[in-house]
């Protein structure tokens, strides 16, 4: 059973640790992460297939790497056959991206999995940092974080 303080714990670690006003919110489920992340100031927009859902910024779609980019930053909450697409996407706008892995999309276990993952992002070469932060819950708890070198001043 997932904890039901993920939301504002990760919502917590996200505004902690990024300035990004506008975040995309992949494989958000019915939007609580968006919930929790708009009381903190940022403009999210939500991406699931959730008829049901909270009264947030919704797109209700499929994310993949064709979606228009239109935030600074990609994250996601067990985010399960979206998590590579969240780092590969992440990678291709020159983003940052923080997300907490779930379930694995090829019946990996869980430690192999987010070795997998974390070589995948260094593996991209668009991130400087790629790190694991563990957020204080139950649960699958560990956050992959990576960030790309800052963009130089002309
Ligand atoms: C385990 S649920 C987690 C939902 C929510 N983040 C939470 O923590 O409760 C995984 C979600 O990923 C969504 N999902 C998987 N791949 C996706 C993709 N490419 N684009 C959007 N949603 C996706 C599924 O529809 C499902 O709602």
């Amino acid at each position: 059973m997932a904890d039901k303080r993920r939301f504002d714990l990760f919502a917590d670690f996200i505004v902690s640790r990024f300035v990004a006003p506008r975040v995309f919110d992949v494989a958000g489920g019915q939007g609580r992460l968006n919930e929790a992340l708009t009381r903190r100031g940022r403009a999210v927009t939500t991406f699931d297939l959730r008829h049901k859902h909270l009264p947030v910024t919704y797109a209700q779609r499929i994310f993949t790497l064709e979606e228009p980019c239109d935030a600074e930053l990609v994250v996601g909450m067990h985010p399960d056959g979206a998590t590579r697409i969240i780092i590969e996407y992440a990678a291709r706008h020159g983003l940052p991206f923080a997300v907490v892995p779930c379930c694995s999309d090829n019946g990996m276990p869980y430690n192999p999995w987010m070795r997998h993952l974390a070589e995948l992002a260094r593996g991209t070469g668009g991130f400087t940092t790629v790190e694991e932060v563990t957020l204080t819950m139950d649960g699958r708890a560990r956050v992959l974080v990576g960030e790309p070198a800052p963009v130089a001043p002309r």
